[in-house]
């Protein structure tokens, strides 16, 4: 049994009027409740998973690595299978993160609609952990958090401003996840996860949607001070997830070392080959990229993206 806490300041916001105050978040409560679905009835687990047809999530839009290339097919399909339990894996946790959010959202949003619709989603996470957790038995085990996704989650969990919460979970944190689901389900061909990405993706639409439309009503009533807060929070969740190292205590935390090692792949000249093609600016641009694709369109779209911080986006390569 492993655990870890972290101390979170929620303010739990009463309201005694109990209309409804923002329509399109009602009518979004009642898409949710006829979208539910059940994890464990409605994915067909009956059909076996043929490891081959899972797809190698490491190079979507590219040509397999060399070193891939170079093993031999049976360890090119474990490579894949492995590949895939890591990257879902790091969903799964985020899954636990966002179940965890949305149980604050709940407390923190100042609008009955809000709650209603945020006790949908507290249930639509639980599903998607029910539903990655045992796809993922499957594949492989339970690979760690990725660093930078932990440092996101976290930040979301004790930011202060319940608007930071809507911006980093629903708008960040949601958005990616849309963009990565649909540039898996474009590689798989196992009938299983695609059934599992279609669902998880109808969901995570909604909760995308959840946060355009709060945070449009939302972010022209804030003061000041609190917007260049908000601004400023958009932009570190985006770089805390996409930019930082693989590093955790100054131990080198290479997700795939243990993978490369089980397999017999010379983790050295892995890394150096994947190095080398994320250093090549046109195969950076030709793979799809869920910050600069989704989250940053959605940023600007909310008017979290303004000309005092649109610049920084460009510096680290986010901007769309
Ligand atoms: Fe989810
Ligand atoms: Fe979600």
């Amino acid at each position: 049994m492993s655990f870890e806490t972290i101390d979170t300041n929620v303010k739990a916001l009463w309201r005694f009027d109990y209309d409804s105050n923002i329509k399109p978040l009602r009518d979004l409560y009642e898409v949710a409740k006829k979208e539910q679905w059940n994890a464990a009835l409605d994915i067909p687990w009956h059909i076996e998973t043929d490891p081959s047809q899972i797809g190698d999530m490491s190079a979507p839009n590219a040509e397999p690595y060399d070193f891939v290339k170079a093993l031999p097919k049976e360890k090119q399909i474990e490579f894949a299978k492995r590949r895939s339990a890591h990257l879902l894996s790091n969903f799964l946790h985020g899954e636990q993160g966002a179940m965890m959010i949305c149980g604050q959202l709940v407390e923190v949003v100042p609008d009955m609609d809000g709650k209603l619709y945020a006790s949908t989603q507290v249930i639509d996470e639980a599903r998607h952990v029910e539903v990655f957790h045992r796809y993922i038995s499957r594949l492989d085990r339970i690979y760690p958090i990725m660093p930078g996704l932990k440092a996101l989650l976290n930040a979301v969990l004790t930011a202060d401003l319940w608007q930071m919460k809507c911006i980093g979970m629903q708008v960040i944190a949601e958005s990616i996840a849309m963009g990565s689901f649909k540039t898996m389900l474009a590689i798989t061909h196992d009938e299983v996860f695609k059934k599992i990405l279609q669902l998880t993706s109808q969901d995570e639409a909604r909760h995308v949607s959840y946060g355009l439309i709060y945070m449009k009503d939302a972010i022209p009533k804030m003061n000041e001070p609190d917007r260049d807060r908000l601004e400023d929070f958009a932009f570190t969740a985006m770089t805390l997830l996409a930019t930082t190292p693989q590093m955790e205590g100054g131990r080198s935390t290479d997700p795939f070392e243990q993978i490369y090692l089980e397999l017999g792949i010379d983790p050295q000249k892995a890394t150096s080959e994947i190095i080398s093609r994320m250093m090549d600016p046109e195969a950076v641009r030709a793979q799809p990229n869920p910050f600069r694709d989704y989250a940053y369109p959605q940023l600007e779209r909310v008017g979290v993206i303004t000309d005092r911080t649109r610049a920084k986006y460009r510096e680290v390569g986010l901007a769309a």
